[in-house]
């Protein structure tokens, strides 16, 4: 099926187009994304589908989530082929606003995260992140009021946050994850793939082989501690730096020692030249 969606780019033409589709049956699903879509995010798309009658993807490269020295600059920016790319799946809407839009002159309010968001994961690396996501993701529910939002369970600590997020501050809405889209050698789809040389490229599955590796010394049970230092050091001699790699409770990112502390999922962080990749999986 190939049906236009409406791209709405300012405060007006997106409540007229809410306006609208919430007027029509069926529950309405958001997608929110920062465009240079891949078949990961398609996925998200699809299972919205399963879902809602009606789905919103927004496009939009958060400036309050990167830092001065991080990639907002260089971020893939690709708005009519993603549109292209979604007219195929039928969305409805496809909510891309300008910086300028979604931050006029004068904007003053962030939301401030915690528990899941100040586990000590990707907050340590990136301390502005959570809050810039947050803040953007509030807009977005506020601006498009879903019925339910889709996100990637690779970004597993931003799923626990903005979950926790919607449901402190009663945001009405059902956010379900979505398990992670994966290359043929394991790699994790995500938009910054693209940055790689062929050699990184070739030696990036190392990061999703190496979770493998430690979650099944987890479940034989050998200690926590030993395996994720084991792990590092693996991804060191593999050419990664490493941020951090770490069991922790799959539901409350607490530290873990053991297996049987779990449910227990393992997430990693780490540099490839200048690409910073994260990934994670359930043990
Ligand atoms: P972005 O990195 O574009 O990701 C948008 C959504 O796609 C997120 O929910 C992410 O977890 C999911 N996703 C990315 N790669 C995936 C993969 N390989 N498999 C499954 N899902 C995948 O995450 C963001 O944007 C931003 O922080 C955002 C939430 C839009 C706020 O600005």
């Amino acid at each position: 099926m190939r049906r236009q969606p409406i791209v709405a780019r300012t405060i007006p033409s997106l409540d007229r187009a809410i306006a609208r589709l919430r007027a029509a049956p069926g529950k309405l699903a958001i997608i929110p994304t920062m465009g240079a879509l891949h078949a990961g995010h398609l996925a998200l798309v699809r299972l919205a589908k399963t879902k809602a009658r009606r789905v919103v993807v927004s496009i939009f490269v958060n400036p309050t989530q990167f830092a001065p020295h991080e990639d907002l600059a260089s971020y893939p920016r690709k708005l009519s082929a993603d549109v292209a790319a979604l007219s195929t799946l039928g969305v409805d809407l496809v909510w891309a606003p300008t910086a300028a839009v979604m931050y006029p002159p004068g904007f003053a309010t962030r939301v401030a995260p915690e528990g899941p968001a100040t586990a000590g994961l990707e907050d340590r690396f990136r301390p502005h992140f959570f809050g810039g996501v947050t803040t953007v993701v509030a807009k977005l529910f506020t601006q498009v009021r879903p019925d339910l939002a889709v996100f990637g369970e690779k970004d597993y600590q931003q799923l626990k946050v903005v979950t926790r997020m919607a449901a402190d501050l009663n945001l009405r809405l059902r956010v379900i994850g979505m398990p992670t889209l994966r290359e043929g050698d394991g790699l994790a789809l995500s938009s910054r793939n693209a940055y790689l040389s062929a050699e990184e490229r070739a030696r990036a599955p190392a990061l999703h082989r190496t979770l493998q590796q430690c979650a099944t010394r987890i479940r034989a049970g050998d200690a926590v501690a030993q395996v994720t230092a084991d792990g590092t050091a693996a991804l060191g001699r593999a050419g990664f730096v490493v941020d951090y790699l770490e069991a922790r409770h799959a539901e409350t990112l607490a530290p873990i020692a053991q297996a049987t502390d779990g449910p227990v999922r393992l997430l990693v962080a780490a540099k490839l030249g200048t690409t910073r990749l994260i990934d994670n999986i359930g043990v």
